[in-house]
């Protein structure tokens, strides 16, 4: 947050620096009078003096200074929530991942992704939050402040970010035993860059290229992984978890627990249970190591 990347991040920052000037006067303030008091002129003072430091320190001030944070607040969160927006992303909070989707100017869903957001430099986006089982909160620190996911609800957050590069996420919401396991990426890109991404990421699927990958693609289909996950252009159509369509483009897999590489595919297949305790994703030891060997070599040509 202290690097603000976008122009609402700017905004938050802008406030938080004259409230930190602030606490801090107050609190040398308070630290100053109960030095005086106790070392300085330790004797008893006259009531009328007593009277007036209550009226004025503990009634008028706080009044006042407080008074004052609320009207800068508000007024910077109707700033916050009026800009009109270029474009629509849907995030959905799953227990413990992001689901990612695309919207059109009507609303319909073009691409769907997991765990990264992809936005085009200088751009204003609408995220359009939403949570199918408990609350999370999504953030991105550099990006614009938090916002809570609600199940029921849709919350709207605006954010246009100023500077290409990488920012992390994080669910901020305690919503369950992976929690701290539960962050994203922010990627934001030169708007030639981020059109190609998106090109891309519509594509179907690439074809398994190899024999260790044809044969995982075989299995993956044969075990019914596609009742849960999705690979555009082939038979896998499941919505519950991640759609896997372009997983080798991502940089990290299990909402940024792993690196994206082939042994840690294999892993997270083997023990989701033990790499990220309370997913919903089933552990599956119970598969012959070879099986889930070849399904990594096949996930990690999905680029
Ligand atoms: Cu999702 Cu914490």
């Amino acid at each position: 947050m202290f690097e603000a990347a976008g122009v609402e991040a700017s905004k938050v920052l802008g406030l938080f620096w004259p409230l930190l000037a602030g606490a801090a006067v107050i609190w040398l303030l308070v630290v100053g009078g109960t030095f005086y008091a106790m070392r300085i002129r330790p004797e008893r003072h006259s009531e009328r003096f007593g009277r007036r430091l209550i009226l004025i320190g503990g009634v008028i001030a706080p009044t006042l200074i407080l008074a004052g944070i609320a009207v800068a607040s508000l007024r910077l969160m109707a700033d916050l929530r009026t800009a009109p927006a270029d474009f629509t992303i849907r995030v959905t909070g799953e227990q413990f991942w992001w689901r990612v989707q695309y919207l059109d100017g009507q609303g319909r869903v073009t691409m769907e992704t997991a765990n990264e957001i992809a936005l085009p430099n200088g751009s204003a986006v609408e995220l359009e939050l939403r949570t199918r089982d408990v609350i999370h909160s999504f953030w991105v620190p550099a990006l614009a402040g938090k916002l809570d996911m609600v199940p029921g609800m849709v919350n709207r957050l605006l954010l246009e970010p100023r500077r290409t590069g990488t920012y992390r996420g994080q669910c901020a919401e305690f919503c369950g035993e992976s929690h701290a396991l539960m962050a994203f990426r922010v990627r934001v890109m030169e708007p030639a860059e981020y059109r190609i991404w998106l090109e891309h990421q519509r594509t179907d699927a690439p074809p398994p290229a190899g024999e260790p990958a044809r044969r995982g693609h075989d299995r993956f289909l044969g075990y019914g992984c596609g009742a849960c996950h999705s690979v555009r252009g082939t038979p896998a159509t499941g919505g519950v978890g991640p759609d896997l369509t372009h997983l080798a483009s991502r940089a990290r897999i299990g909402a940024e627990t792993l690196r994206n590489d082939h042994r840690s595919l294999a892993r997270w297949l083997e023990s989701t249970d033990v790499v990220k305790p309370g997913v919903r994703m089933p552990a599956f030891g119970m598969l012959p190591a070879e099986d889930l060997e070849l399904i990594a070599s096949y996930l990690e040509g999905l680029e």
